[in-house]
């Protein structure tokens, strides 16, 4: 079976990623050898919501040429009294501050990225430490955004993950366009100005320039300057092939959500990027006293042997009364009603623009709302790792995470496949 890696970041920190890191990888333990990897090297941040004994972790891997697979830890048999968890495992970072593992060189982060590629697991889930640099983003999948953890709480910790996304998409631009890239190869040289294309995905970066706006008016400048080549047509798609993936933390009602977090992220990217990325709610988890206190009991808060009490869910009518509201107030009941009037054809759907988007924002929740209420944490898993798997084997082209995790200057295929 081909590994999964599941990287979840967030633009800032103490959004929920560990927390939420931890549970997946439980969940997903049920369907497959799963492996979480504490990638925040500089916290350790894992082992203390897990109480669990460790023998090996990163100091050993990077300082005792201990192999990975001798650095997983698996749960003790007080968290795991019936053995449901056998699949799980995880590799702590260090007990205290190492230099250099945690400001990882390029060298140290090639070797541990070569460790994990050889990890024998189903899924590996990435606990990755807030902000944007290298320690990140060389951890994150190449045709999608991995999972973005949000809160309505730090509205400028979204923002900052539509600015993960964007690095991404020109790093995976840049990693296509460089003298020597086989595209060199595919198509023939001299009719496409490699030089010409890298100005201008440098001008198209750059936010303080606005000549290039954004990936769509990129699309069309290369369009212009080599009509008809197929690398024009390569790039559009893989834009339109992007995936953008996140789960709302802290979900505190629906507005809330939908104007701290949803309407800026969506509009920020479609404007700094393109409205043709796909843009996905993997779901959400509801603020709860007991997720929280599972962190400082250190036992996961899916392990917790009290089932957490039924919250008294929504009213499905208050529900779709406040969604209705946000319809129009979004300016979007207009078309959702002349959508309802034509159905459409079953196909992907693809937001033409930043309404469209908006609006496949509103629908996913409308759907999310007819599958499962959000009443309580461990409901918020199921839906959540449901929709995963769905992801995951829908065997697109560009779904969530990797196969593997890609060195910088390895030779990422243009669009992967099972077979990668
Ligand atoms: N849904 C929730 N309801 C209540 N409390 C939550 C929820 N999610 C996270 N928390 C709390 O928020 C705090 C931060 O969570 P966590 O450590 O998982 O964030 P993080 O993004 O990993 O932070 P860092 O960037 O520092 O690594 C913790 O105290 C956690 O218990
Ligand atoms: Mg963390």
């Amino acid at each position: 079976m081909h590994k999964r890696i599941i990287p979840v970041s967030s633009g800032k920190g103490g959004v929920g990623k560990t927390t939420f890191a931890v549970n997946l990888a439980l969940s997903l333990a049920q369907y497959g050898r799963t492996v979480l990897i504490d990638l925040d090297t500089g916290t350790s941040s894992v082992r203390s919501v897990i109480n669990t004994p460790v023998a090996n972790d990163l100091y050993h891997f990077f300082r005792k040429e201990t192999p990975l697979t001798q650095c997983i830890t698996p749960l003790s048999p007080a968290l795991d009294p019936r053995g449901e968890y056998k699949q799980f495992g995880f590799i702590a970072a260090p007990l205290h501050l190492v230099d250099e593992i945690a400001n990882m060189n390029q060298r140290a982060r090639d070797r541990l990225i070569d460790a994990i590629n050889q990890l024998d697991a189903a899924y590996v889930v990435l606990d990755l430490k807030a902000g944007i640099d290298p320690a990140v983003l060389d951890f994150l999948p190449t045709t999608n955004s991995g999972v973005l953890v949000f809160t309505p709480s730090h509205p400028a910790a979204t923002l900052a993950a539509s600015n993960i996304v964007k690095t991404l998409i020109f790093r995976r631009l840049r990693s296509l366009f460089y003298p020597g890239s086989p595209l060199f190869q595919q198509f023939p040289q001299g009719k496409l100005d490699y030089a010409q294309v890298k100005n201008l995905i440098d001008e198209t970066e750059d936010s303080y320039s606005d000549h290039i706006e954004n990936l769509d008016a990129f699309y069309r400048r290369v369009h212009q300057e080599f009509p008809g080549h197929p690398v024009s047509l390569l790039l559009q798609s893989m834009i339109d092939n992007f995936d953008v993936f996140y789960v709302l933390n802290r979900f505190d009602g629906l507005e809330n959500s939908y104007t701290q977090v949803i309407e800026p992220f969506v509009a920020q990217l479609t404007q700094m990027l393109s409205p043709r990325l796909r843009i996905q709610n993997l779901g959400w988890i509801i603020e709860s006293e007991s997720y929280h206190q599972a962190n400082s009991s250190r036992i996961p808060y899916l392990l917790s042997p009290e089932p957490e009490p039924k919250a008294t869910p929504e009213h499905k009518e208050d529900f779709q009364d406040e969604l209705n509201e946000l319809y129009i107030l979004s300016g979007l009941k207009e078309k959702r009603t002349q959508k309802e009037a034509t159905p459409q054809p079953k196909k992907k759907k693809v937001a033409v623009n930043t309404q469209d988007a908006l609006l496949a924002q509103l629908q996913s929740i409308e759907r999310l709302f007819a599958d499962v209420q959000p009443s309580n944490v461990r409901q918020n898993f199921d839906y959540i790792v449901s929709r995963i798997r769905y992801q995951l084997q829908s065997g697109m082209i560009s779904n969530l995470g990797d196969r593997k995790i890609y060195r910088r200057g390895d030779m990422v295929p243009l669009f992967p496949t099972l077979g990668d």
